[in-house]
């Protein structure tokens, strides 16, 4: 029999990802989303890759007697993965009480009925963004965690410690935190992606909808940053490998192999690259010309940050192999489905 697995946020941009590789993996889906931020359809896209609908239940998270139903629905749920999260820095500055109010109650809904249903495991999306900007490059897992910037980064920061305190209570739950970097690219088919809503604010998604015509010129946000061309770095990942490392990491879980009941893996691929080295390789690698400008800095912004993913490497046996080219082309591949299917 087939192992179950809850994905809350399951139609939105990683969770689809991720739903995707665990049927690839032999793991029985359900999916739990408000569409909040995702369409219905992501379903039907998934079964049109995997060969197989993962079970659908609109339920918010904050609902905790509609997840109950859930979990009653679908007996022997047997690990969870917890995307559902609202997840704009920019928003969280303007509406902080919603997103503590989403980011935390969801969680803490979670954490309750995983002990009621005997569910055993649960994987968080956490993000680098708990590493602020950290002293030594590349950052590791004992990297001191700083002051968030954002009240959605600091939902992050607590939600890791509201795990790491209800398992010190005794809650017989595992967990294991996989710290984000920043995840690009759609997957091969194109029939998966990242669809913002309204004007994106994350960088790959205003590339690729200038480089379509949808908005005019993309602002690099300065370009006197103290890195080698003065714009910032980051550590962009993959979502293809970043939703195959949800598979590792819930095989760890359920298989009993970790070393203790909380543990943090960083997942990126090593590898930093600026804002200009990003445009430079996009136009390379996709023979589109891009029309950017340099603006002034956006507030709150991290100058550099990279992983050091040696331990999710050696110790979960995942590696992030796909080369940002593929993955530059990939996220362009699914902006051109999105004109050609009249999205966007
Ligand atoms: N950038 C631009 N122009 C744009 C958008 C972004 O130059 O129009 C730059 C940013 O200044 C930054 C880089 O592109 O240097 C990446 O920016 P993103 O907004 O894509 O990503 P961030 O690194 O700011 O934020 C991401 C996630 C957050 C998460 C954070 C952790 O969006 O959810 O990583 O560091 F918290």
């Amino acid at each position: 029999m087939k192992k179950r697995i809850l994905v809350t946020g399951g139609t939105g941009y990683i969770g689809s990802h991720t739903v995707v590789e665990l049927q690839n993996s032999g793991y029985e889906v359900i999916i739990v989303d408000n569409l909040s931020n995702s369409r219905a359809d992501v379903v039907d896209n998934i079964e049109q890759i995997t060969g197989e609908r993962p079970a659908f239940e609109k339920v918010d998270c904050l609902d905790y007697a509609g997840l109950d139903g859930v979990f009653a629905k679908y007996p022997g749920i047997e690990g969870i993965i917890h995307f559902a999260a609202s997840k704009a820095v920019g928003e969280s500055v303007q509406k902080p009480l919603l997103y503590y109010r989403n980011n935390l109650v969801s969680l803490i809904n979670i954490l309750e009925l995983m002990p009621k249903h005997g569910v055993k495991g649960i994987i968080f999306s956490s993000s680098c963004t708990v590493y602020g900007q950290p002293d030594i490059l590349p950052v590791t897992e004992q990297a001191p965690i700083k002051k968030a910037e954002s009240p959605y980064g600091n939902t992050k920061q607590v939600n890791e410690e509201i795990i790491r305190d209800t398992i010190a209570s005794g809650s017989p739950i595992h967990a294991i935190l996989l710290r984000y970097f920043n995840p690009i690219g759609a997957h091969p088919t194109a029939l998966i992606g990242e669809l913002p809503n309204g004007v994106p604010q994350n960088l790959i998604p205003y590339l690729t909808q200038t480089a379509i015509g949808i908005r005019e010129k993309l602002s690099v946000f300065g370009d006197d940053y103290d890195t080698p061309d003065g714009s910032c770095i980051r550590d962009y990942i993959y979502v293809v490998d970043l939703a195959k490392a949800h598979v590792v990491a819930m095989n760890r879980i359920l298989e009993d192999k970790q070393k203790d009941k909380v543990e943090v893996f960083n997942i990126g691929t090593g590898r930093g690259v600026s804002v200009l080295e990003l445009i430079n390789k996009f136009e390379e690698a996709t023979g589109v010309k891009l029309n950017y400008q340099i603006t002034g800095r956006r507030a709150g912004d991290i100058e550099k940050v990279w992983a050091d993913p040696t331990y999710a490497n050696t110790e979960l046996g995942w590696k992030a192999g796909t080369s940002i080219e593929d993955t530059l082309r990939s996220a362009w591949k699914w902006q051109l489905k999105l004109r050609e299917n009249g999205i966007m």
